[in-house]
């Protein structure tokens, strides 16, 4: 186990946020895990876990050990008629295991390509995109108890998935470290056309006959086309969750702004944020070093050298902008540090 003392986090968090781990260490095995978070007991100190960074504002230094978790492997462990079960290192880049899933024709995560960020993180928020969420693939996954240190397997309806969420962001928070995934995929594609721009994307493309490769290949078309390439300008995706209204304060809503979107679910109908803030003036607004990105006003940017601080004051002026003007409340989907 090799322990870093005041180590950057910029090039490990994709909004490019300039903050110091007071120590760092990469987790490569189960074993160099266990052995990091009982040698962070010892100095009293919990520490945080860490993927890709991809959906983190850092707003402090981290007083704490960082584990960067690296853990390998992919891996088919059973094969029924319908399905191959393959189990995932937590520390799998997730788009890798998509480009490995669509070589070996295993269906059922093609729409979910070009998501950053690790497969040991899909599950904290149910990764979701295009009409497909991991919970419509996921079997279980085996995670560390971080005060037992012993493995723990847990099945689909234990993690509590939902629209960005699972037990994991709630009751079971900063309680486990997961380990890996373990995906049910098909092995006939049932292939999910029918969201956003998906079908027109395919044609542009000129696909004729549908694929996982096509359809991956119109996802990545369409999320290069709106969403900015952490690499060029920093950001974590979406920064809020599309709220969900009752029916009637959407009635009353449309009353007043006939062009309001809405989609019924379950449990009323939820409107795109990125609507809501943009009808609030801040599409594309830029104040010095951050700002709202200019194709898509969900999505909060560091230009190079912003402060976890000021984006965070930055989201809080939208949310109650956005709460003033239509009286909805919107969420952070990112994980505030
Ligand atoms: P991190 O940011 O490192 O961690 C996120 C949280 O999970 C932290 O609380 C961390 O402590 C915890 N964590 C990480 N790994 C583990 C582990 N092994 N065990 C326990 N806890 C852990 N998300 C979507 O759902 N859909 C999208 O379409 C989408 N598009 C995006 C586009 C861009 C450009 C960006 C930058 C982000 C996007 N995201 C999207 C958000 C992000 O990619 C996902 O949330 C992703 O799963 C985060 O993975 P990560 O490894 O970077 O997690
Ligand atoms: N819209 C505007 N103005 C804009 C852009 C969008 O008004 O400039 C409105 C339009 O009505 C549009 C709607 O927002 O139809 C939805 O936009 P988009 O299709 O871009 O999707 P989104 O709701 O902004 C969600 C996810 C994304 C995911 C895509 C595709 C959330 C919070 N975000 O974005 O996930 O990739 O759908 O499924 O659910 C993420 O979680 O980080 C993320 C990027």
């Amino acid at each position: 186990m090799n322990i870093q003392e005041n180590i950057s986090l910029k090039a490990f968090n994709t909004f490019g946020i300039d903050k110091i781990a007071r120590f760092f260490t990469i987790a490569r095995t189960v074993e160099s895990l266990k052995e990091a978070i009982t040698w962070a007991k010892h100095q009293g100190i919990k520490p945080l876990i860490l993927g890709g960074g991809s959906n983190i504002l850092l707003t402090q230094n981290l007083n704490t050990l960082v584990i960067k978790i690296e853990i390998d492997g992919i891996e088919v462990i059973e094969e029924t008629q319908e399905f191959y079960f393959v189990e995932v290192g937590a520390g799998v880049i997730w788009h890798e295991f998509v480009l490995k899933s669509i070589e070996n024709n295993w269906a059922g995560i093609e729409n979910l390509s070009l998501i950053p960020g690790t497969v040991g993180a899909s599950p904290m928020q149910n990764i979701g995109a295009y009409g497909v969420e991991i919970k419509d693939v996921f079997h279980s996954l085996k995670a560390l108890n971080r005060e037992t240190l012993q493995m723990e397997q847990f099945e689909g309806l234990q993690c509590q998935f939902g629209y960005r969420e699972s037990v994991f962001k709630h009751e079971l928070k900063g309680n486990y470290v997961i380990c890996s995934v373990i995906f049910q995929l098909r092995k006939k594609p049932e292939y999910h056309t029918e969201y956003g721009a998906i079908q027109e994307t395919l044609e542009n493309l000129g696909v004729k006959e549908l694929s996982l490769r096509a359809i991956s290949n119109a996802v990545i078309a369409i999320r290069q086309s709106k969403l900015p390439d952490p690499k060029e300008i920093g950001n974590a995706g979406s920064f809020f969750k599309n709220p969900t209204i009752t029916s009637d304060h959407y009635q009353f809503l449309k009353n007043i702004y006939p062009s309001i979107p809405g989609y019924p679910t379950l449990e009323g109908i939820k409107v795109p944020a990125a609507w809501l803030i943009e009808q609030c003036g801040w599409k594309g607004k830029r104040f010095g070093e951050i700002g709202i990105h200019a194709k898509q006003p969900l999505v909060l940017v560091n230009y190079g050298d912003g402060e976890g601080e000021d984006i965070k004051a930055l989201a809080l002026q939208i949310q109650q902008s956005v709460f003033e003007k239509f009286q909805v409340e919107i969420h952070p989907e990112v994980n505030f540090l």
